[in-house]
């Protein structure tokens, strides 16, 4: 694929070429206001790039309709962002199964499935908690719950220990890592942390809006 995008006169992805192979840990490094966001949210079909292609299995993601994008969204991408971004509201068990339930999944399946989440993340004894409950680590792991509850092909993570001190962002990227390759899912991360990207496969560099694509994978 190859994208570029700018918020209306801000340039702020001047041509990305990338791919990234199913099954992979792909992240995008690069300082703060370097673009990382920008292309995340572009190949995941949140933002329209400018001009370019992004390509997700065979379909072109830049020439769908927003709904069809949101159904993409929903039914094959999963998400975890820097803050977690829990529904206050809702407990963490509700947070996790919302996924499922937008996706048309009963109730009573829906939290049951969620609950399996907590035991596979350490989290056991916090489904009733609130977000404002639990703490930043907790809260993530919640997170990461709900991003891959719906077995996603590809979960999105922008700056996921972005908000964590160092020790809980490193056993949440482990827990992340784990898991994303027990289920087979793809992941593209987004961090300005050396030390998160080292859990990727390859990564991608991003500096001004320009990207310096990895070498390919020798097969
Ligand atoms: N919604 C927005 N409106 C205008 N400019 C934006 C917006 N979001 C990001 N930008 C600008 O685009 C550039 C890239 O931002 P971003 O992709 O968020 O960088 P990163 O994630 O690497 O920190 C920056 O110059 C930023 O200020
Ligand atoms: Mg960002």
């Amino acid at each position: 694929m190859y994208v570029e995008f700018s918020f209306g006169r801000t340039p702020a992805l001047r041509g990305a070429n990338l791919a990234v192979e199913a099954g992979e840990i792909f992240a995008i490094m690069g300082p703060s206001g370097s673009g990382k966001s920008t292309l995340l949210h572009c190949l995941a079909g949140i933002l329209v790039p400018g001009s370019g292609e992004i390509r997700f299995g065979g379909a072109r993601i830049d020439s769908m309709s927003e709904t069809q994008r949101s159904l993409l969204r929903r039914e094959r991408f999963g998400f975890v962002f820097q803050f977690g971004q829990l529904v206050p509201e809702l407990t963490a068990v509700e947070n996790v199964a919302l996924p499922l339930l937008l996706n048309g999944v009963r109730r009573a399946q829906a939290l049951r499935s969620a609950h399996g989440w907590f035991e596979r993340l350490g989290l056991e004894g916090l489904q009733s908690r609130r977000s404002g409950e639990l703490s930043g680590g907790q809260a993530q792991r919640v997170a990461l719950a709900r991003g891959l509850v719906a077995e996603p092909e590809i979960l999105f993570a922008d700056e996921p220990t972005g908000a964590l001190d160092s020790l809980t962002g490193e056993h949440v990227m482990e827990l992340l890592v784990s898991t994303a390759r027990e289920q087979g899912t793809t992941v593209v991360l987004v961090t300005h942390e050396p030390r998160v990207a080292a859990y990727a496969d390859r990564e991608a560099m991003v500096r001004d809006g320009r990207v310096t694509a990895p070498q390919r994978i020798p097969s």
